[in-house]
């Protein structure tokens, strides 16, 4: 394909760890709200994705995960539309299951990691326990001669959390990250739900182009036109740039998380392709169906 346009583009930034580690408060700290005292039980449970935009206009785009282990799905999935990941590790707790299976989830997709040593306020914290334990799990920290980088924070208090953005561009600017934003938008569900009064809602990560309203599109085994769209700070948009998170609204069905969103010329060439991936879909479904059937005759 051509790239003719390619513009820079914010990083788009996965944010992974053990549950309770602290993901969601040092978003909260980074974009200064409150998330986390308004979760159920303080457990997230879906992928929220923000915008943060530094004093000179600098743009990071985040995506938060659950750290609870029945989310392991989800986590792979943040890690396949990044290019970042933060890895979070409270300094009094170090290592755990979850952050083994997040380094996992960021090697499978090739993401560069960043450590944040969070709750170093606490006074149990151990910081240096922390790189031990990761060094042995082959992320060496810079300053031991390895190259990753180590930054040790408190989503509490603030602490060092300037400095944790400074590097996230830091190596965002090394990974010369750009898109061409005059093509047709392409971008992912990132996760999708029926709302009663405004029927089914997704967010997409535009990756490609520029989605505007109006917009027709396929995603999945679905198909749509864009009706509206809401950035991540509720405020309606006309149009989504690369690494924008966006709420559409307008799709015929419900698209899956994980699903490819592309804009194509008009509605019965959507239709068209939607209809025949679900086709398709069916028939799998039935011959593996059928497959499993023949494996109980056979014994
Ligand atoms: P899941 O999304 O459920 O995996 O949790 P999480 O990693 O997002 O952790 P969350 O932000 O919900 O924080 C868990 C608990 O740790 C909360 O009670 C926070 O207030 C607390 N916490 C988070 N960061 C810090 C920190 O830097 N210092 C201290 N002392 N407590 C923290
Ligand atoms: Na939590
Ligand atoms: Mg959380």
């Amino acid at each position: 394909e051509e790239e003719k346009n390619l513009q820079p583009r914010p990083p788009v930034v996965v944010v992974m760890g053990h549950v309770d580690h602290g993901k969601t408060t040092l978003l909260d700290a980074v974009r200064k709200t409150n998330v986390a005292e308004r979760e159920k039980g303080g457990i997230t449970q879906q992928i929220g994705a923000s915008v943060v935009e530094l004093a000179d206009g600098r743009r990071i785009t985040f995506l938060d995960t659950p750290g609870h282990e029945a989310f392991t799905s989800l986590r792979a999935r943040g890690a396949q539309v990044t290019d970042i990941a933060v890895l979070v590790v409270a300094a009094d707790d170090g290592v755990m299951p979850q952050t083994v299976e997040a380094i996992n989830h960021a090697r499978a997709f090739n993401v560069p990691i960043l450590v944040a040593v969070n709750k170093i306020d606490k006074p149990g914290a151990d910081p240096q326990k922390v790189r031990r334990e990761l060094s042995e799990l082959g992320l060496i920290p810079e300053e031991w001669g390895g190259d990753t980088i180590f930054v040790d924070v408190s989503a509490k208090t603030g602490k060092n959390i300037d400095q944790l953005l400074e590097y996230i561009l830091l190596l965002a600017e090394m990974l010369e990250l750009k898109a061409d934003p005059t093509k047709k938008a392409k971008g992912t569900i990132i996760e999708s739900r029926l709302d009663k009064q405004k029927g089914v809602v997704a967010t997409v990560l535009v990756q490609e182009g520029t989605l505007k309203v109006g917009d027709v599109f396929v995603a999945g085994i679905t198909y749509g036109k864009v009706r509206a769209m809401m950035d991540d700070k509720g405020r309606r948009l006309k149009s989504a740039g690369p690494s924008t998170p966006v709420e559409v609204l307008g799709f015929e069905d419900l698209p899956m998380a994980g699903d490819t969103l592309k804009v194509v010329d008009d509605e019965r060439t959507a239709r068209h392709i939607a209809e025949a991936r679900k086709l398709q879909k069916e028939h799998l479904e039935k011959v593996s169906k059928g497959l499993a059937l023949e494996e109980v005759f056979r014994k």
